[in-house]
């Protein structure tokens, strides 16, 4: 080993700080050869009976475990805030910083020399990943995996399928008790959604980075082989730990332009953009929006998962999942470092496909145009997000009359009104539901359509907000808009019955009102979003960062590294 193990400044101490150190880890049953200079592998553990997709992450931390043994370390799992995206309220984004928080304090405050990060819900791989860069020691992610496909009435669902049973729900032609039976059908297995929404996002974006094994992304949480994984990643990061191979050394902005190129390929959710985004700024890599726009112009979709596609993260699997995309895309792709020590070229090579109707070839994609097109104009002077390929081709260029909702329940108190003044031509605009008005900024972006355009057979409409969308969502819906209104953007000042052009080919959205109708609105504006004055939702409201930067919290951004300055005993 070419360096002192950090371990060491605790188990490798004689007298009584050591004694200390050891002999309360002894209370566990470990033997005193444990102490002496082997590895010390943190397994940060996300497990958590209210995080579901999370909830078999003792048996995969076993697995971990089996493999650091086997590889001569000595593993201890450890708990983290878990952010499970279904119970959480009001939002888990509130809470990703916090979890961030918490695991980078958990790593560098203990004996660890290098850490494995249990992965699974959306928010849980962003603030594992985000606390781990503020460390900065030898660090190897392991997704939870997705769940398998769904099985209803002899059909494939996926949790896409929610918006729309619940739409068929309202409209009467689902009952109560079908939508009950589909829920079961829907979650029959361990693991995470199983289609390309956030989670599953998040699994590509940490192959595509180099922060795992090949393959981590798309193995269902009930194969065998995801323990496998598991085990394999647990005997890779002791030879991280001698090699001295940190996130730094992987996370280069030729990894983040991968990153970005890959989530384009797949269709990943535009959840994406502020989890990479704030994941960059812990590293110190200058990403902005504009290069998620450049970097995936020229990306057509590959992947033809759910919610731009037809197939769900099963078949992403069987047909080959990230490697055949990586080997696809390998002449846009920089051959950068993975956790393995090879390059994303090496590891992608053998990589063969299994199935085109689900990965296609870049001669034959399966849509031309994909990832994630990042809007500017006067409504969103910092930026708004649509993901092109979940909305509808009709809408691509629109102008219409803003139907406005002040908050969102302001939105579920009038939606259904049959008096509210709205058609197929308008535009839904939500107002502070933006990181700071909500806050936290929930995923309600992709707005139910009113009931009465539904029985008229509309299935879409633009819809802006400076919310975010759920992964699985789809639609011609604009996001992440920058300035939200709560910090003083036009969103806010946006009235009834005001015209909004969209034009997504020409990166455009403006509201066609005059400057100095906007100056009078902004003068008599008063602020109407919630302000809290203790615990930590005063912290985040008082330093979160708009979307556009990663919604992090601004002291948040860099790392303080690995080292511990002050003793205490
Ligand atoms: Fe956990 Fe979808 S709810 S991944």
């Amino acid at each position: 080993m070419s360096q002192k193990l950090r371990s060491q400044q605790w188990f490798g101490k004689k007298g009584k700080d050591g004694f200390i150190y050891r002999a309360w880890m002894k209370n566990q049953g470990i033997p005193s050869h444990e102490f002496a200079g082997k590895p010390v592998i943190g397994i940060c553990n996300t497990w958590s009976e209210l995080t579901p997709c999370n909830a078999h992450f003792r048996e995969l931390a076993q697995s971990v475990k089996n493999g650091i043994y086997e590889a001569g370390g000595f593993p201890v799992e450890f708990p983290v805030m878990s952010l499970g995206e279904t119970l959480m309220k009001p939002t888990a984004m509130l809470y990703r910083n916090l979890a961030s928080m918490d695991v980078e304090e958990s790593i560098r405050a203990n004996p660890v020399d290098g850490v494995v990060l249990l992965c699974g819900c959306d928010k849980t791989t962003p603030s594992l990943v985000m606390g781990a860069c503020s460390v900065d020691i030898p660090s190897i992610v392991v997704s939870g995996g997705p769940m398998l496909t769904g099985k209803y009435e002899g059909k494939d669902i996926g949790t896409s399928d929610i918006w729309r049973f619940s739409e068929a729900n309202r409209m009467g032609s689902m009952t109560d008790e079908a939508l009950s039976l589909s829920e079961a059908c829907m979650c029959r297995s361990r693991g995470h959604c199983a289609v390309m929404g956030t989670a599953s996002t998040m699994a590509c974006m940490v192959e595509s980075l180099g922060l795992t094994l090949p393959s981590n992304a798309a193995i269902p949480a009930a194969d065998s082989r995801r323990k496998v994984l598991a085990h394999l990643s647990g005997m890779r990061v002791v030879e991280m730990v001698k090699e001295d191979l940190k996130p730094s050394d992987i996370l280069t902005r030729e990894a983040f332009e991968n990153a970005i190129r890959v989530n384009a390929a797949v269709g990943g959710s535009t959840n994406f953009v502020l989890h990479l985004l704030a994941i960059a700024g812990r590293v110190g890599v200058d990403l902005t929006l504009d290069d998620f726009d450049r970097l995936s112009a020229d990306i057509p979709l590959l992947a033809n998962l759910q919610p731009s596609g037809q197939f769900f993260m099963e078949d992403f699997y069987y047909a080959g999942g990230v490697p055949v995309i990586m080997q696809l895309m390998k002449d846009r792709l920089h051959d950068c470092l993975t956790v393995n020590g090879k390059g994303i070229h090496e590891n992608a090579k053998d990589a063969c496909c299994y199935n085109e109707n689900v990965i296609s070839g870049m001669d034959k994609p399966f849509k031309p145009h994909s990832g994630i097109a990042i809007l500017k104009g006067n409504l969103c002077e910092h930026g708004a997000v649509i993901k092109p390929s979940a909305a509808s081709e009709s809408l691509m260029r629109h102008t219409g009359k803003a139907v406005v909702f002040e908050d969102i329940e302001d939105y579920k108190a009038r939606i259904d009104d049959p008096d509210l003044d709205v058609d197929e031509n308008s535009v839904l605009v939500l107002k502070n539901v933006g990181p700071i008005g909500y806050p936290g900024m929930p995923e309600v972006g992709n707005m139910g359509l009113p009931k009465k355009l539904l029985a008229k057979g509309v299935v879409d409409m633009v819809r802006i907000s400076d919310g975010r969308m759920s992964g699985t969502g789809f639609g011609t819906v604009i996001l992440h808009v920058s300035p939200e209104a709560a910090a003083g953007g036009v969103l806010g000042l946006v009235q009834e019955g005001d015209v909004i052009e969209l034009d997504v080919p020409g990166r455009s959205l403006q509201l066609k009102v005059s400057e100095e109708e906007l100056e009078q609105r902004r003068a008599r504006k008063q602020p109407n979003h919630p302000t809290f004055e203790r615990g930590y939702v005063k912290l985040y409201q008082q330093y979160v960062e708009q979307a556009h930067l990663g919604a992090d919290m601004s002291f948040l951004r860099g790392g303080s590294g690995s080292e511990v300055t002050r003793d205490s005993h």
